[in-house]
């Protein structure tokens, strides 16, 4: 069950409240039924997912404060140097396909780099975060950004030619577990595993985009077959398929 609480009053937000507030969110849950317990708490225009342990901060996307980071930190540090950057080994005004959006960490990243974002998000948390983050920003610009709240395979119907795409699914290595840092535990546990994210991948390299950069933590195994070549990060190793 999904329910909207006013952060400051503590209670439910009334249908009229919602449909004022959160329209753009609330057609998103049109038809769709969510079994599992989840609370947005709302505070004005924003919303934020309320974890299940009282010692955890709720979680929300705020694009302006993670673009002024960003753009903070390529002030002091080259973008060429960066794994990412070097991974994708696009000039700056391209497109790159993220096909798993989430909380937007990559995303925004990938777009402070220089390089225009198409996102895909399919589960219905997140989709009502990104959603919302995205009418809360001044900073974002809209040309260089487009969000499709929907799952990456229907990008299997389309002609990959030229391309680049970004996958970063929640797949983790039995044997090398890594902890979600505090604000990703809830988000995780909402959002569950990406069961069928080795096929996918298998089935995007058949459609001979460009190249396909899968992120995995360092010492985790490869999503599916062997990778043209790595780039390492620090913890983070991206897998380029192409
Ligand atoms: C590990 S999280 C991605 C985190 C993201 N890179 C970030 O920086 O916030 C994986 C996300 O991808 C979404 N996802 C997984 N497979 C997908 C697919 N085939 N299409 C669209 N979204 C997908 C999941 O619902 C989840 O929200």
């Amino acid at each position: 069950m999904l329910r909207f609480v006013c952060k400051e009053t503590e209670r439910d937000l009334t249908n009229d409240e919602l449909r004022g507030l959160f329209p753009e969110e609330l057609n998103l849950l049109e038809g769709k039924t969510f079994e599992n317990p989840v609370i947005f708490l709302t505070e004005n225009s924003r919303v934020f997912l309320k974890s299940d342990k009282e010692e955890e901060k709720p979680v929300s996307i705020d694009i302006d404060y993670e673009l002024n980071y960003h753009s903070k930190t390529f002030k002091e540090t080259s973008i060429n140097k960066q794994p990412l950057y070097k991974a994708f080994g696009l000039p700056k005004g391209e497109w790159v396909d993220d096909l798993t959006a989430g909380l937007l960490g990559d995303s925004l990243l990938i777009y402070s780099m220089g390089l225009n974002i198409r996102a895909y998000e399919r589960h219905i948390v997140p989709q009502i975060m990104i959603t919302n983050a995205l009418k809360n920003t001044a900073l974002l610009d809209p040309t260089r950004f487009h969000f499709f709240p929907k799952g990456a395979s229907y990008l299997l119907d389309e002609d990959l030619t030229g391309r680049t795409l970004y996958f970063d699914p929640m797949f983790e290595d039995p044997n090398h577990k890594t902890a979600p840092k505090k604000e990703m535990r809830i988000f995780r546990s909402v959002v569950t595993v990406d069961l069928d994210a080795e096929e996918l991948l298998e089935k995007l390299i058949a459609k001979r985009p460009r190249r396909i950069v899968v992120k995995r933590p360092m010492k985790s195994r490869v999503l599916g077959r062997k990778p043209s070549h790595s780039i390492e990060g620090k913890s983070t190793r991206y897998d380029v398929y192409l």
